[in-house]
């Protein structure tokens, strides 16, 4: 699909050839830290699904792959930031080395939620790999171990990243004129 296609497509961001570059570069660290052990990769539906494949294709050591889905939402106050688990993960992690692979982190409220419940499952150890890091709106700061890009505040689609749903099969990443945020 063409981003130019898309209506409400401004620019590219992100060339398919500049993901694919990035994504083997933290492949490759990835590789290099979890030297002699197996790597559980962790998917957060929908977005990560892109990124978590393309990422597994380039890593060196033996990897597991599980995934969750989530569902948030505002609490009755209208405060933004209550996560629950839509679909948990289909084996346990106690003992495992596990990779939390995200398409995006924004307000850190979803890693924050993610990573309690997790470590609250012995993992032996757990980290996080995001595509992209949207830092400046940040509320709650999470360790964010492997990042591809850092992004600026404006909304992006492709390779994962939706928007209604849409789009989330571009190669590249676009973002959206203002009007369409
Ligand atoms: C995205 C992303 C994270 C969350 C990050 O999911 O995958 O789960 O938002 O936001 P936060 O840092 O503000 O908590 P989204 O709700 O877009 O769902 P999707 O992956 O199914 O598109």
């Amino acid at each position: 699909m063409s981003p130019t296609a898309i209506p409400g497509v401004e620019r590219i961001l992100f060339t398919e050839e500049q993901i694919e570059a990035r994504i083997r570069e933290v492949a490759a660290d990835i590789s290099r830290d979890y030297a002699g052990k197996t790597v559980k990769l962790v998917g957060v539906l929908k977005g990560s699904v892109f990124f978590l494949t393309a990422l597994a294709r380039h890593i060196e050591v033996p990897l597991k792959i599980d995934f969750l889905a989530i569902s948030s939402f505002s609490d009755r106050s209208g405060s933004p930031g209550v996560v629950r688990i839509a679909k948990d993960l289909d084996e346990g992690i106690e003992g495992e080395d596990v990779l939390l692979v995200e398409d995006i982190v924004d307000t850190g409220f979803t890693l924050r939620y993610l990573l309690q419940t997790l470590a609250s499952r012995a993992p032996n150890s757990l980290a996080v790999c995001t595509f992209l890091d949207r830092h400046s709106r940040r509320i709650v700061q999470s360790p964010v171990k492997y990042r591809c890009f850092e992004i600026p505040d404006r909304f992006v689609v492709g390779f994962g990243l939706d928007h209604n749903q849409l789009y989330r099969n571009l190669g590249c990443v676009a973002v959206m004129k203002p009007e369409k945020q």
